[in-house]
């Protein structure tokens, strides 16, 4: 689908790199010749990630940092910069979330995961925005959303507050920045199965059930968020700007419909409710 070499030249910084959708897009960048640099607080997967990018041929390298840090993000991406040049793109895909009735939250909890996706986002935004400003080189984010950052959703309050915070940051910046030659964007993912996502996310045994509600009968492939990132990361998307575009199947737009329940019902079924309600057929 792309040029083997549609990231060559880009030198990517994908926070949560070391696992789940952030490793998906590390391999998926590197395969197309960037440097990839991945962040994230637990050194073990961070570092298998890197072993495997350059197993692969490409260039890599891995820090430790917590992202809700500005000082260790900052020290972090100094040590990479040294590493493999200076970075060109950002990739905002860490994430923490869980669960849990909103009543029952403490002020811990929600300050914690609304502390790594919303202030790590900014963090490692603002930060990496002002060497790219300084430089003249413009720049590239790209931060990983969800559909609930703008429909909101129960359960997951503090990630949907969040997220929404994102959404607010993608399109503001997407404006002021767009002088200095920086691009933001986002992509609005749906179900993906990752450990990280669905251990926290999906309760056991809804697996499948929440695959039939979904319009195209199943969950994503990490693959195919990584080619979509891949996309909006290159040279191809130079005029795609503020934007959020949605890979769910049709999730979100379905939850919104008056009649979007129809869709879960044998088609026969729902032919035959149909034909008996029209007039002259009622009985
Ligand atoms: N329900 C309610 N509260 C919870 C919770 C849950 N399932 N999990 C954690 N919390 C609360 C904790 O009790 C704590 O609050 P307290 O001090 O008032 O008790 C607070 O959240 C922080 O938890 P802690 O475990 O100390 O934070 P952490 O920084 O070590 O971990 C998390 C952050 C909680 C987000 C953890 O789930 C994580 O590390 N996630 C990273 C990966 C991830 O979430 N991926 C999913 C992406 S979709």
């Amino acid at each position: 689908m792309f040029r083997d070499d549609l990231l060559r030249d880009q030198t990517i910084l994908i926070t949560g790199g070391g696992s789940g959708l952030g490793r998906a897009m590390a391999e998926r960048c590197a395969g197309l010749e960037a440097a990839v640099a991945v962040v994230g607080r637990r050194p073990g997967p961070l570092e298998e990630t890197a072993d495997a990018l350059r197993d692969g041929g490409g260039r890599a390298a891995w820090a430790s940092c917590d992202v809700r840090d500005p000082q260790q993000l900052a020290a972090a991406t100094e040590r990479l910069e040294e590493e493999l040049g200076p970075f060109t793109a950002l990739v905002n895909n860490a994430a923490g979330n869980f669960l849990a009735p909103s009543e029952d939250l403490s002020a811990n909890a929600f300050d914690t995961v609304v502390k790594i996706v919303l202030y790590g986002t900014f963090h490692a935004t603002q930060l990496l925005g002002r060497r790219w400003i300084e430089r003249r080189s413009g720049g590239v984010v790209l931060s990983i959303l969800t559909p609930y950052a703008w429909m909101g959703s129960p359960f997951v309050l503090p990630s949907a507050c969040a997220k929404a915070g994102v959404l607010a940051l993608t399109r503001s910046l997407a404006i002021e920045w767009a002088t200095y030659g920086i691009r933001l964007n986002a992509i609005a993912p749906g179900p993906f199965p990752t450990d990280g996502a669905f251990s926290r996310l999906m309760p056991p045994g809804m697996a499948e059930a929440a695959k039939r509600a979904n319009p195209l009968g199943r969950f994503g492939e990490p693959a195919e968020l990584a080619d979509l990132a891949a996309f909006l990361l290159s040279p191809m998307a130079a005029y795609v700007n503020g934007e959020c575009v949605t890979i769910d199947g049709g999730q979100w737009l379905k939850q919104g419909q008056e009649f979007g329940g129809f869709t879960d019902l044998p088609r026969d079924q729902v032919k035959a409710t149909m034909a008996a309600m029209r007039p002259g057929k009622r009985g």
